[in-house]
């Protein structure tokens, strides 16, 4: 978030207009004066635990290869509330949750990205990460005894402590200081009555809250799943591709196919896919201690797997293209030899076919829900009045972003894109709390959003695909 408000403020259109305020307080009592800013929230809760679950979870296509059981989907279900997942939303992306409080969950795994980051690797606390951050949509339905890249044998509520305490991704290394700068603010101790009943501040609550929050994330509006329920089509290249991806890759991508929640107990879905002769991350092999699994890692979801990139547990693949290239024609020899040596040597028509199947299983939901968007005002701005509470998502921009904006009330509001050199591309008025912003002609590349209202003005960074 820093770096995003230096860049804007390098935009020279805009720079009369500007004061940031750039601080990075250390200890935990500074930070309150710097953050003293409150999440944007609605009246109501968001509905998180209203989940539809397709018929593909407990009835997958390709006879019952990982089926989720009814009764572990209600459980599932039923383990979230809405006033739980609101407090975890907040948690989530709130940065008195890291020791150098400018760090949250939500920093590396951006709504944007399905919960995954853009960067090969994270900045954390003090030093880069050193694998790719993971999406984070649809985790409930993994199986609990794999998470991370390495598939530590632990469960969802362990994988959320792990990064909190993490030295170098929220660092917290005194959490109860931590918990009680949060009982501390003007905000926590509501919402953890909401959620719990009463004010008190625990760690199993923070923990409990977002893995509720985390539970919400599902992509269950696909054309995949569409498809499945018989209410879309696939077209004939997406038919190729999904035929291929029954033929080659579903073995070790099942989850991919709707059937998330597999967990063999004694057999979890780890596999070694020949991306390295020499396993510089042994992955899997370090915590077994075993050398015969290094190389082996988790193959993640592929469900909205179109906007998580790069690729790998290392990040190396920068598109879906080239992860087909690389299994069409790199795959180093793999201990089960279960992909040809060499790879499966696609055709070009092949590898699209097999892109084209992938983004079906895109739910661009996850991208633009509010309830899913950071809650904190971004504008650290002090000296022009600013547009509270405006969000703007996806950002990077596919086909098109939603601009929402909770402290709308009535007024109308103008609004313009400019391009980096500072030419207008786009104005338009509107008079609503949300906006859908079309990708309309822009080319790919950088552009400030600029809104202005009786009440003052908010721009923001866009950057287009
Ligand atoms: C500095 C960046 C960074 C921050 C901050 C961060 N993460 Fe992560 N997260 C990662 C990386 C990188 C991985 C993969 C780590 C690995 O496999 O070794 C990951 C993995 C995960 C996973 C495992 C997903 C899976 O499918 O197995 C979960 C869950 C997760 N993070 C949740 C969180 C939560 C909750 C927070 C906040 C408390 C958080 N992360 C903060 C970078 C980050
Ligand atoms: C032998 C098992 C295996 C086969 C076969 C296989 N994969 Fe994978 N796949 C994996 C593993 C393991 C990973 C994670 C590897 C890593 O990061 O080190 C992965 C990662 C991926 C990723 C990147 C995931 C991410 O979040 O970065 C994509 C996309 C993918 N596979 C697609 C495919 C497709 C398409 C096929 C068929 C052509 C296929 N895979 C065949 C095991 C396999």
């Amino acid at each position: 978030m820093k770096k995003f408000t230096l860049i804007i403020s390098a935009i020279v259109i805009t720079v009369a207009s500007f004061a940031f305020v750039i601080e990075n307080e250390k200890s935990f009592s500074a930070a309150s004066a710097i953050f003293s800013e409150e999440p944007v929230l609605p009246g109501t809760p968001y509905a998180y635990s209203d989940i539809t679950v397709p018929q593909s979870l407990e009835a997958p296509p390709n006879g019952g290869w990982g089926s989720v059981d009814p009764v572990t989907i209600d459980d599932a279900i039923a383990s979230i509330t809405d006033d739980g997942a609101t407090l975890g939303r907040v948690l989530f992306y709130d940065e008195k949750l890291s020791a150098s409080n400018d760090i949250s969950c939500g920093s590396c795994h951006n709504q944007s990205f399905s919960f995954a980051e853009e960067l090969q690797f994270s900045e954390g606390v003090s030093e880069a990460t050193t694998r790719n951050s993971m999406h984070l949509n649809d985790i409930m339905w993994f199986s609990p005894n794999t998470m991370f890249w390495d598939a530590k044998q632990i469960n969802l509520k362990e994988s959320i402590l792990l990064p909190l305490q993490n030295e170098n991704e929220t660092g917290v290394t005194d959490v109860d200081a931590m918990l009680h700068e949060l009982s501390q603010t003007t905000y926590y101790p509501e919402l953890f009555e909401k959620a719990f009943g009463d004010a008190t501040v625990t760690e199993e609550r923070v923990v409990s809250a977002i893995e509720q929050f985390l539970k919400s994330i599902n992509s269950f509006n696909s054309k995949f799943d569409k498809v499945l329920e018989g209410e879309a089509t696939f077209n004939t290249i997406e038919e190729e591709g999904r035929e291929l991806f029954e033929q080659e890759c579903v073995f070790c991508h099942p989850s991919s196919l709707g059937q998330l929640g597999i967990d063999f107990g004694f057999f979890p879905i780890v596999f070694d896919n020949g991306l390295d002769e020499v396993d510089e991350d042994p992955g899997m092999g370090e915590w077994m201690g075993d050398p015969q699994f290094n190389g082996h890692f988790k193959p993640p979801t592929l469900r909205n797997i179109q906007f998580t990139g790069p690729y790998m547990h290392d990040g190396r693949f920068n598109t879906l293209r080239e992860v087909m290239d690389f299994y069409s024609d790199d795959v180093a020899p793999t201990e089960w030899g279960m992909i040809p040596e060499g790879g499966f040597d696609f055709t070009d028509h092949e590898k699209d076919a097999l892109v084209a199947f992938l983004k079906t299983m895109s739910d661009q939901n996850v991208l633009l829900h509010p309830k899913w968007s950071d809650p904190f005002p971004e504008s650290t701005d002090t000296h022009t009045p600013s547009i509270e509470g405006v969000k703007m998502f996806p950002n990077p921009m596919y086909e098109h972003s939603l601009i929402n904006i909770d402290s709308w009330d009535g007024e109308s509001i103008n609004l313009s894109v400019v391009s980096m050199n500072g030419q207008v591309v786009f104005t338009d008025q509107f008079q609503s709390n949300q906006y859908v912003l079309g990708r309309n002609n822009l080319a790919a590349g950088n552009y400030v959003v600029r809104l202005q209202s009786d009440k003052g003005t908010k721009t923001l960074k866009l950057s287009v695909q």
